[in-house]
């Protein structure tokens, strides 16, 4: 080797070596002290062992505000670049808090477009890790240039390619807009937090008392608000949940999920299905149980556990393929749809069926929640959110009904009526315009008045109402239920079912996009 060479590569591996350490070791140290992970540590962990290829670490800001051209650091706040997770491609970034608290730059935002725009025209998926102090304040406008510029590559590159964004620390203030934009968001609890203003502002303007958790982490956003997927216990867990999430996606809206083998017999019955539904109407269970004892290995990822729990969405997998699973749950809040559940529906529905994910709906669902609450905020035009959802989505659609299907919820609930492609209902199902009590007590108020026992009178025509209209008979005889089938064959049913229709192809009349309730 000549000393020419040799010196150029010593100097590569020096410069190499100083942008590793990001902000320096003292930095590195302190976050560590927080019980935190680096960019860099995060980005190994959730990769495939030496598949990270990494661009741009010599990447370095061009501000001269506030003196910053003698502040710089290789990399500038962002470690960005290519990898594999489970053998299969994805684009990442991770804001590094050791320089300058990951702040954004001109320059660091220039390497978040990069790989997302690489993400775009590879069909692979995005990820990007947050833990960032927000706009870089000595750049002013150019850092808000640059946090547009990847808020529009979010929005164009969303039904392209899957985006997950994992919150590990700060997300503040504009800086949230592209974990919104993104089709997934998970936190970690009690170590990082989103909100557009903080605590301070919010005692100036409001006068109110507020901590960071309280208004921005990650149990009031999968509680309260819904922005949150999924609250990590840890570091470990977000990553795991990443990692785990993907499994279950195409890489791209032109290809179907990936197939696993499937070790789980397809032919397996639940008899447990078969005593799973309550004598009394009014009884709760539990329809993830439902969910567990058909679906392969009884494997089923939530998504968005403790939100809305009326409603219940995940992943899972049925003969190895993947499926995106929506349910009522009748144990919390009898099932009902509300605002909160028809969002976390309908959103649910639409990524599915921008990434070729059947979806598989279990429905017991005693109608829309009435009242005030709702009613101002707008049930009505959340409610048509799910509803649209349904009905526009092209992935093959399969609907099991166990109990109620009533009124509006019935329509909405993957109906015949909504393009679905395989109506399932139990022997217990009860589908009809309205519940039985409701029903008898509109239809004969007038003749009760004129009966000795007004209540005995409408009892008997409760009873009648049920044997004649709560059943899934009146649906099936009309071919709104392709069948009646036994609970404890669900699984099997669905299987083939998901068989026959997995050459589906439907389209939308051409246009340039609808316009969903919003
Ligand atoms: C430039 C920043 C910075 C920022 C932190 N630093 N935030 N530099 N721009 N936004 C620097 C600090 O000066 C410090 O530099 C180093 O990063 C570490 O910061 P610390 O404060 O020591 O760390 P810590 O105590 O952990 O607190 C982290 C923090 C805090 C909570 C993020 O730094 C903070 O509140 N920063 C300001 C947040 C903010 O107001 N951002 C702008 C929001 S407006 P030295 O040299 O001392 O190590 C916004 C608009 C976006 O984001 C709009 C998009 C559309």
């Amino acid at each position: 080797m000549s000393s020419t060479t040799k010196e150029k590569l010593e100097e590569l591996k020096k410069r190499r070596a100083a942008a590793l350490l990001g902000g320096g070791q003292d930095k590195i140290d302190k976050i560590h002290a927080k019980g935190k992970k680096t960019a860099r540590e995060r980005i190994a962990q959730l990769l495939d062992p030496g598949t990270f290829e990494e661009y741009d670490c010599f990447k370095r800001h061009r501000c001269h505000n506030f003196g910053m051209e003698k502040i710089q650091f290789d990399g500038d706040g962002i470690v960005t670049g290519y990898g594999k997770i489970n053998g299969r491609p994805v684009y990442i970034y991770a804001q590094d808090f050791s320089v300058l608290a990951g702040s954004l730059s001109e320059t660091l935002a220039e390497k978040i477009v990069k790989v997302m725009e690489l993400g775009m025209k590879n069909g692979v998926p995005v990820i990007g890790l947050n833990d960032s102090g927000g706009a870089r304040i000595q750049e002013a406008i150019e850092a808000l240039r640059g946090y547009t510029d990847i808020f529009l590559r979010n929005i164009l590159a969303s039904g392209v390619v899957p985006q997950i964004s994992g919150v590990f620390g700060p997300c503040a203030g504009g800086a949230v807009y592209s974990p919104a934009l993104t089709d997934f968001i998970i936190q970690v609890k009690l170590q990082s937090y989103m909100f557009l203003t903080g605590p301070k502002v919010v005692k100036t303007v409001l006068n109110e008392d507020v901590t960071v958790e309280e208004l921005g982490g990650a149990s009031m956003h999968t509680t309260k608000s819904g922005v949150t997927d999924h609250a990590a216990e840890n570091e470990d867990d977000a990553i795991w949940y990443i990692q785990t999430l993907l499994s279950y996606l195409p890489q791209n809206n032109m290809e179907d999920p990936p197939d696993v083998e499937c070790t789980d017999s397809i032919m397996r019955r639940s008899e447990l299905l078969n005593e799973i539904i309550p004598d009394n109407p009014n009884a709760a269970y539990d329809m993830k149980d439902v969910i567990r004892e058909t679906v392969d290995d009884g494997v089923f990822f939530e998504i968005k556990e403790n939100f809305a729990a009326n409603i219940i969405v995940g992943f899972a997998r049925y003969g190895g393929k993947s499926v995106g699973i929506v349910a009522n749950q009748p144990n919390y809040y009898a099932g009902v749809l509300d605002i909160d559940a028809s969002k976390k529906g309908a959103r649910f529905v639409r990524f599915c069926d921008c990434f070729n994910i059947p979806v598989i709906t279990f429905v017991d669902v005693p109608g829309f929640l009435p009242g005030t609450d709702q009613e101002f905020g707008g049930v009505i035009t959340n409610g048509a959110k799910l509803m649209y959802a349904y009905g526009e989505a092209t992935v093959p659609k399969i609907t099991i009904i166990t109990r109620k299907a009533y009124g509006g919820a019935y329509c909405v609930m993957s109906s015949k009526h909504l393009r679905c492609d395989i109506n399932y209902s139990w022997p217990t199902g009860e589908i009809a315009v309205m519940g039985a009590k409701g029903a008898v007590e509109v239809l004969y108020a007038r003749a009760a008045k004129k009966e000795d026992d007004p209540a005995a009178f409408l009892a008997e025509k409760e009873n009648e109402y049920n044997t004649n209209f709560s059943n899934p008979y009146c649906a099936a005889e009309r071919g709104y239920i392709d069948d009646v089938i036994e609970p404890a064959e669900t699984r099997y049913r669905i299987i083939n079912a998901l068989e026959s229709i997995k050459t589906k192809r439907d389209t939308n009349p051409a246009k340039k996009h609808g316009n969903i309730p919003l």
